[in-house]
């Protein structure tokens, strides 16, 4: 068995943790900790976020469910800020499950969700564009970015889509028709990171799904191997401004850092969380996908609790484990969120549900 370094179960000052009672604590020290060195800090929620419906159709589709453009809109430090949100709701008599998903283009019937097949499962699909909250670039002045001081919180992109993801979220829970226990934040990518940090800090998501995340999301980086994308690599790729500013230092000290990508999944303890990789996708490193996983899991066992159950060799394609809290799949193929993605977290959602 690998041994995961540094140690779930023990406090920054070197102090064991040995009572279930301590894991809210140590829970707080891991995001102080991710916040500090990873992702920096998130404003305080607003105390209030307030929603203008754009357009709606009541039968969209083959009339399943409703569809609405609305755009979600709250106070920040620096005025008021909104951004668009298509959200898609089947007709039900009961409250349903919703996807918060984190998406790449402001499409409908965009590549990376099967919306009907979503709908048809019994969920409700809520659609960020992230560029509408910011930009993907370094301008620190685009949306959300200039709403609030980057000295101030020294936060990266991530850290504002993933505050932009909990937005939506408040307003979600001012509708009757969404299941307000059964929320999940969903991204792939650059945006399965951001969708792991949204759930690690926001408690009112029951999961957190990430998708082919890799470096900065899922992956362990003290299991890094040549091919997959290391925390140096953040610079020649240009992409540094997704982190808090200190982030970059960190890639060639990596067995000095005081944490690793299993503190991100282990935040999210007591809920679940979900790992999709690809094959072929070793640049984000589904072998180090895997692992965080591993390493996770002792905060869920600790508190007696099934975490990830499931090989502790490398998966193998096909191999799909969802009966802990941690659930991890390794399908075929490339870098893609795709629909066979999607029957897998739509299965784990379904499966440990409140009911
Ligand atoms: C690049 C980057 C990854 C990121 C990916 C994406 O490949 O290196 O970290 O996950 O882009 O978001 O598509």
């Amino acid at each position: 068995m690998m041994k995961f370094e540094p140690e779930l179960l023990r406090f920054e000052n070197g102090t064991p943790i040995t009572e279930p009672g301590q894991w809210p604590a140590r829970r707080e020290e891991l995001l102080e900790i991710l916040r500090r060195e990873v992702y920096g800090y998130s404003p305080a929620a607003p105390d209030k976020v307030t929603c203008e419906v754009l357009n709606r159709q009541e039968n969209f589709c083959s009339g399943q469910m409703s569809m609405e453009r609305i755009s979600v809109g709250f106070e920040t430090d620096h005025g008021f800020f909104s951004f668009p949100v298509h959200l898609f709701i089947p007709h039900q008599e009961q409250p349903v499950p919703v996807f918060v998903l984190l998406n790449f283009r402001p499409d409908i019937f965009d590549q990376y969700y099967p919306l009907e097949e979503i709908v048809d499962n019994g969920f409700a699909l809520a659609v960020i564009h992230y560029n509408d909250v910011t930009a993907d670039t370094d301008d620190w002045n685009s949306g959300l970015a200039g709403m609030y001081s980057r000295e101030k919180y020294n936060w990266g992109k991530i850290g504002m889509w993933a505050f932009a993801a909990s937005r939506v979220l408040d307003y979600l829970l001012t509708r009757p028709e969404i299941d307000p226990s059964n929320a999940a934040v969903i991204g792939h990518s650059r945006l399965g990171k951001t969708a792991l940090w949204c759930a690690a800090q926001d408690e009112r998501f029951r999961f957190g799904i990430s998708n082919n995340s890799g470096s900065g999301g899922a992956a362990y980086n003290r299991a890094k191997v040549p091919g997959n994308e290391r925390i140096c690599d953040c610079i020649p790729y240009k992409v540094p401004f997704w982190y808090c500013s200190g982030y970059p230092e960190w890639g060639d000290k990596i067995e000095e850092m005081p944490f690793d990508q299993h503190f991100l999944l282990a935040a999210i303890a007591p809920r679940y969380v979900c790992v999709g990789s690809a094959a072929e996708d070793l640049w984000a490193g589904p072998v180090q996908e895997q692992a965080s996983c591993l390493g996770a899991s002792p905060a869920w066992e600790f508190l007696g609790l099934p975490g990830y159950v499931g090989k502790t060799e490398p998966a193998a394609v096909g191999d799909d484990f969802s009966e802990g809290h941690i659930g991890y799949h390794l399908r075929d193929g490339v870098h893609f969120l795709s629909r066979r993605d999607w029957v897998s977290y739509m299965n784990f959602v379904k499966t440990h549900m409140a009911k």
